[in-house]
């Protein structure tokens, strides 16, 4: 059985139990602030999990491409992938237990054939939050399975993906040991206190790996010898010269890290230092790292090569001017970190090599190292210090270390954390004070007229049109001066116009409120930015009620009421195809 043979079965047997087939969502989540990426089918459906109808009914099922990094160290192992597809099932407030126990069974058994003496299960065992789930093992038992095992929350219970949202028990299928399905009855929210309340409903929420399942009915030993990934490895033993049975662990992170790399980049992403970015830019250097181990370089977009044709379903992966642009984007993230190893190589060395004997001088130990007992430990603040200069992951020096003969423990481990922490605090806020719209002074006034400045850009928007976008901003005590790209005089209704909306909305008491959010998804809703402005990867967003959306760091005040009285006491050229007005408030 393949692939896209197993996906077809899956789908046809839950449609055939009344199940609706749902799209394969994108990786980035859509309004799901609390997670980086799509972790699991149930995602895209949290709002009908927690109780909003779903217009295709209450029986779902799909396909889903996953990205999980909590267990990126795993990743080498038989089993574990950054990337993988989830098949799913869901009742959403329909079927519970029982249908989705035989359901699960049924498949299994009867569709993929397996021999049920070969399943294994395990149950919740039941805590102060929810009681022990014999419901589940009875039906098990029922059903004919005899191996059942109860295991506690770290085990057998499920979600919230992120820190709030739908949860619950579940109840796991093992074959051969490796767990291939989970059957979570999602009956509880967790919420911000961390307490668990029931939710409006009782809902299913499965979810089988595609590429675990595929190793069943094909008698394999390993995921990485499906043909979800085998293409990727040959090409990696080409390459190399190297076979996969002797250096299984570096193959296994390169196809994997590579994989989830073109998946991510086609869904938007680009490297960064903030988040998907960052895990983008994690995932292909520590691939480009085991390259390092097997002794090839530039080789990033050829190992991405088959990966097209092994997913040729998937319509994001089939446009060739895209695809291009993957294969370029990991080119240039590859040979920017060559450039980045060496320079950094470099300074390691003249920092750390004694110049007269051209190694490591144990007796004096070298400025960012200490001696500990008869060891030499280098401390983690350098080691955050070649992280931060030269994008050097922190295994990487770890690596150079273990070859120079120099510890890299736990303390070292601990010191590098602290040092990250503190710099992501500080670089937070100097992010703030740079991109503050070029307020001189944070006075009463100029907070009004900032706030002003806002509610201007949108009416603009909304009378003139909406393509506006601020070109400049100034701000003094007496008055706002805004820029924008508008082909001709305003005639005196507009301006009216523009006036009269800003102090309607300034009526209306409109609550202003702050959040931050990843640059990427600010742009693609559409929420106001300048012209050309350069923006940080994480940026604050300002909202005025429901009215104005816009990348700013304020600072604002809290409600429109009290700006007052807005009033426009000019309106110019300022340059080719740009308008300047001049207002006033209180
Ligand atoms: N959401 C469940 C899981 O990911 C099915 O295991």
């Amino acid at each position: 059985m393949n692939r896209k043979q197993l996906i077809k079965k899956y789908l046809e047997f839950f449609e055939s139990k009344g199940h609706k087939i749902i799209p394969n969502a994108s990786l980035i989540p859509k309004d799901d602030p609390t997670v980086l990426f799509t972790t699991a089918g149930m995602h895209p459906l949290t709002p009908y999990l927690l109780g909003q109808k779903h217009p295709l009914g209450k029986r779902l099922v799909n396909v889903q491409k996953c990205i999980r990094t909590t267990d990126i160290e795993e990743v080498g192992n038989k089993t574990h992938h950054t990337f993988f597809e989830m098949l799913g099932n869901w009742s959403l407030g329909d079927y519970w237990k029982k249908d989705a126990i035989e359901y699960s069974f049924e498949f299994l058994t009867k569709v993929l054939k397996i021999n049920p003496k070969k399943i294994s299960i395990t149950c919740f065992i039941g805590d102060k939050d929810a009681k022990k789930d014999t419901e589940s093992s009875d039906i098990w038992k029922s059903i004919g399975i005899k191996k059942i095992k109860f295991l506690g929350k770290k085990d057998n219970w499920w979600g919230p993906a992120g820190k709030t949202g739908p949860c619950g028990p579940d109840s796991e299928m093992f074959i051969d040991g490796i767990e291939i399905w989970n059957d979570v009855f999602m009956q509880y929210n967790k919420t911000k206190k961390g307490k668990y309340e029931s939710l409006k409903q009782k809902n299913v929420d499965t979810g089988l790996g595609v590429e675990r399942t595929l190793v069943i009915p094909n008698n394999l030993k390993d995921n990485y010898l499906t043909e979800t990934f085998l293409p990727i490895i040959k090409k990696i033993e080409q390459l190399s010269g190297k076979k996969y049975k002797e250096n299984e662990k570096a193959m296994r992170i390169i196809a994997d890290h590579i994989k989830a790399s073109v998946f991510i980049i086609a869904d938007g992403v680009l490297p960064s230092n903030t988040e998907q970015g960052y895990v983008l830019r994690r995932l292909i250097r520590r691939a480009i790292r085991y390259g390092r181990e097997l002794g090839i370089k530039d080789f990033t977009s050829k190992v991405a090569q088959p990966v097209f044709e092994i997913y040729d379903d998937y319509e994001e992966l089939k446009d060739n001017l895209k695809n291009v642009y993957i294969f370029k984007t990991l080119k240039e993230e590859e040979g920017k970190f060559n450039l980045t190893l060496e320079k950094g190589l470099n300074v390691m060395k003249k920092e750390f090599f004694n110049k007269a004997i051209g190694r490591i001088d144990p007796e004096n130990p070298p400025k960012g190292m200490v001696i500990e007992g008869n060891k030499l430990r280098i401390k983690g603040e350098k080691v955050f210090y070649f992280s931060q200069s030269f994008g050097f992951p922190l295994e990487l020096t770890q690596e150079i270390m273990k070859e120079w003969g120099v510890e890299f423990d736990k303390q070292t481990m601990k010191e590098a954390q602290k040092a990250f922490q503190t710099h992501q605090k500080l670089s937070r806020t100097a992010s703030r004070g740079v991109f503050g719209s070029g307020l001189a002074d944070h006075s009463e006034q100029t907070t009004k007229l900032h706030t002003a400045t806002h509610l201007l850009n949108q009416a603009l928007r909304e009378v003139l049109n909406k393509n506006i976008m601020q070109k400049g901003s100034n701000i003094t005590p007496e008055r706002l001066r805004f820029d924008f790209n508008f082909p001709r005089k305003l005639t005196e209704k507009e301006i009216k116009k523009v006036e009269d909306l800003v102090n309607k909305k300034i009526s209306q008491r409109l609550k202003v409120t702050n959040e931050e959010m990843p640059l990427k998804k600010a742009l693609a809703s559409g929420i106001s930015s300048e012209f050309n402005a350069k923006y940080p990867d994480i940026v604050s967003v300002y909202n005025i009620g429901d009215f104005s959306k816009e990348i700013c760091t304020g600072p604002h005040v809290k409600n429109t009421n009290e700006i007052k009285k807005f009033k426009i006491i000019k309106e110019e050229s300022s340059a080719a195809g740009i308008r300047r007005i001049k207002a006033v408030v209180g």
